[in-house]
């Protein structure tokens, strides 16, 4: 078990691409981190310069107290489990297992009961004599996790173990990992680019873009206050909706999201905030989860200064909720215009919008209905940074401010303490960095 410490970390390739930048992290021992981001953001590229199989260019990485930059991935104490489950085609699924541990000289009997042990905990116990061909793909990625388990690391890194596997397996194993995590007691960082993995078994989600963490956060946090444009599309299936708007303080007083011929009232607290000031009669991104958008007669008499007409596009069974498929500010076009050529009809004022509602929803494809938008779980984005205007309570001002005024105190106590150093400079050994070929070479499973 270990704790984990990533001190601004990256990793430049020869050739001028940084694909991790400044990638700060305090990974407690026991949680389940999870890395995820679209495809080259740069996930792998860190976890295996945590495994050691690519160098660290620069910044500190710790496993519990130990520096370990310079550490060879064997000394480290984790293993990783790679996507492609990498096993031995010719040695039993048993082999498989121990071959880690014979390496390591562990006597027969230990790597015996190790093997059992873990084969118990993963279910395989009857698959022991196989050979890996005569594996299913999920109990190859089984034995893959067992041949992990065996060596009792610190640390587990997992990239992207499921992605070979079918929908069905894929859950069935999400549940078979957590349950792993929970037994095994021990820190896992999973890399993966399915944000449904992420949800569910993450304790600290890590969103990266561009090879740059743009949020760390609890699942359920990163849902509920995404701090920017993209950590809000990103996280959430069907995506979150983002209509283009502006806001205006109209003839009663409240605060309004214009877009097109729609306004949508904004919660009373919302719209005096100060932090709404700077961007009245300025453009901004709403941004509503599709649960957001609600149909049902109750609800929009609840919501009336939020409701607006649609028109129904699609509408998608999915079996607990119906997804409707919808576009406000819809463009009518005249049925004899549509016939002649070359008329251009812009649809660019268009908002199209995405709602998860009941299935016992009446909307149909084709109606123009009324829907509401509950405006209290509405989020806002300026439209120039991305970043979420982020609205605080009274007690969170109160504590934003004692924050911001320590921190001030420690960086003049800083300050000084600087000039000090610089009067009497530290006479600190310049360590030289070893080049260790056998780094890269290794596969840190065994
Ligand atoms: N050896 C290399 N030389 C140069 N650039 C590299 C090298 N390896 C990776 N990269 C680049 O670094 C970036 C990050 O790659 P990385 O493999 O970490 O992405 P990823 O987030 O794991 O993506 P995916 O989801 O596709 O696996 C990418 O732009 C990639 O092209
Ligand atoms: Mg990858």
């Amino acid at each position: 078990m270990a704790s984990l410490s990533l001190r601004h970390i990256y990793k430049k390739y020869p050739g001028g691409v940084t694909a991790v930048s400044d990638f700060c992290l305090e990974v407690k021992d026991t949680e389940f981190i999870i890395f995820v981001g679209p495809s080259g953001c740069g996930k792998s590229t860190t976890l295996r310069m945590i495994a050691g199989l690519e160098e660290i260019t620069e910044g500190e990485l710790y496993i519990g107290d130990r520096l370990v930059n310079d550490v060879a991935p064997k000394d480290r104490d984790i293993a990783m489990v790679f996507q492609n489950y990498a096993l031995y085609p010719h040695m039993t699924v048993f082999d498989n297992m121990a071959f880690g541990l014979k390496l390591r000289k562990v006597p027969k009997e230990t790597i015996k009961r190790k093997v059992e042990e873990a084969a118990r905990i993963l279910d395989i116990s009857h698959l022991l004599d196989r050979l890996p061909k005569a594996l299913s793909g999920g109990q190859k990625q089984r034995v893959a996790l067992g041949r992990a388990i065996v060596r009792d690391p610190k640390v587990f890194l997992l990239d992207e173990p499921l992605s070979n596997l079918d929908a069905k397996l894929r859950a069935a194993m999400r549940t078979e990992i957590t349950k792993l995590h929970n037994s095994l007691q021990a820190t896992f960082i999973y890399v993966t680019h399915d944000q449904v993995e992420a949800m569910t078994m993450a304790t600290r989600i890590v969103v990266m873009k561009d090879g740059v963490i743009q949020q760390v956060d609890s699942p359920q946090a990163l849902y509920d206050n995404p701090v920017n444009l993209f950590v809000a599309g990103f996280i959430g299936t069907p995506q979150m909706n983002f209509i283009n708007g502006t806001l205006e303080k109209d003839d009663d007083g409240y605060v309004y999201l214009h877009f097109g011929e729609i306004r949508i009232r904004l919660p009373e607290e919302k719209g005096n905030a100060d932090e709404i000031k700077p961007y009245i009669e300025k453009e901004v991104i709403a941004g509503v989860r599709p649960e957001c958008i609600v149909d049902t007669p109750m609800q929009i008499a609840a919501m009336q200064e939020a409701s607006f007409e649609a028109y129904c596009d699609v509408t998608e069974l999915m079996g607990a909720e119906i997804y409707l498929y919808l576009i406000a500010n819809k463009v009518e076009v005249d049925e004899s215009l549509k016939e002649r050529k070359n008329v251009v009809i812009d649809r660019s004022g268009e908002q199209k919008l995405i709602a998860r509602v009941s299935p016992r929803s009446t909307v149909r494809a084709g109606d123009t209905v009324t829907l509401a938008i509950d405006t209290t779980r509405m989020h806002l984005f300026d439209k120039e940074t991305e970043k979420a205007i982020v609205f605080l309570t009274e007690e969170e001002k109160k504590k934003a401010a004692r924050v911001a005024e320590a921190e001030k105190a420690a960086a003049e106590v800083e300050g000084e303490q600087t000039e000090t150093v610089e009067e009497t400079p530290a006479e600190e050994p310049v360590e030289e960095k070893t080049e260790d070929a056998s780094v890269t070479d290794t596969t840190v499973t065994e």
